[in-house]
């Protein structure tokens, strides 16, 4: 049985003419806004939003991305009204639990990120199980970023890495970049390509400062309700006719240099 093997699904991967992104990350936002546009409380957004990360999730799966990280919960999060809050801690548990064929289906593994201690433990004991369940399939990586904060993140690591330097694993003159990536919360994922905001922000929203310096910003005006293939396929057209450079030229053809002072006229 599919549900069983969590075998590869077949990647069709669309011809959009350009780079394909290895690594998505989502800021999912818009949810409260896509209910009260209808008339409906803010929780129905979240329900609904449910269905797009089933949908987002697959079609990734399916097209070969190797890694989806999707912002579900911020540290500041915890901030909403506590009935919201509930609702949200619901949904993510009944999430963890229904998903499961789907994530088995498509052979995918979950991973979550953040200051998952903060969680109920009700959630947590189903993350986790979830996360064993997942462990060995081969597919995409799902990373859930949840009770996330990347100064949060920052603060984690850079705790666990002065502790290093004190019992004396680290010396402290021998810290460079790849260092402190590796006391960032799972290091092993690539940083993303492609980072997705729906709703039309333009902010961070404290998501992955460090991991996102150089990564392509699609900006979608589609609340996450709403964010399905046709959303998704326009941002990865969006990033197939993007030109990434990472600070340095596009090609080193030769052309003519001027000298480096003017002349005196
Ligand atoms: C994103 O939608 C979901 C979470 C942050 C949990 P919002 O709840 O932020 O929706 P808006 O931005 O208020 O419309
Ligand atoms: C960012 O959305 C967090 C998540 C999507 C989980 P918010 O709605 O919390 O961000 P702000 O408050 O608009 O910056
Ligand atoms: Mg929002």
């Amino acid at each position: 049985m599919a549900e069983r093997t969590g075998e590869l699904p077949r990647v069709v991967r669309p011809d959009l003419g350009g780079p394909f992104p290895e690594h998505i990350a989502i800021i999912m936002d818009g949810n409260g806004r896509w209910a009260e546009e209808r008339g409906l409380r803010r929780v129905f957004g979240h329900r609904e939003g449910i269905d797009s990360v089933r949908e987002v999730t697959t079609e990734c799966a399916r097209m070969g991305v190797k890694s989806l990280t999707l912002y579900a919960f911020s540290v500041e999060n915890w901030k909403r009204p506590r009935a919201e809050v509930r609702y949200l801690m619901r949904l993510l548990r009944h999430f963890l639990v229904d998903e499961r064929p789907t994530l088995m289906e498509n052979a995918v593994t979950l991973r979550c990120i953040g200051r998952l201690d903060d969680l109920p433990e009700e959630v947590l004991r189903e993350l986790r199980k979830s996360e064993a369940l997942t462990s060995a399939n081969r597919g995409m990586r799902l990373r859930l970023a949840l009770s996330y904060g990347a100064r949060s993140e920052l603060a984690d690591g850079l705790r666990a890495l002065v502790l290093d330097v004190q019992r004396g694993a680290l010396v402290a003159a021998e810290i460079d970049e790849e260092t402190l990536r590796r006391y960032l919360y799972d290091p092993q994922t690539p940083d993303p390509d492609l980072l997705i905001r729906t709703a039309g922000e333009l902010r961070l929203s404290n998501f992955l400062l460090w991991q996102a310096s150089y990564s392509e910003i699609h900006v979608s005006e589609v609340c996450w309700p709403e964010f399905r293939k046709a959303a998704l396929l326009a941002a990865l057209r969006d990033y197939a006719g993007r030109v990434r450079k990472f600070g340095g030229l596009i090609s080193d053809r030769a052309t003519p240099v001027p000298p480096v002072r003017r002349a005196v006229t």
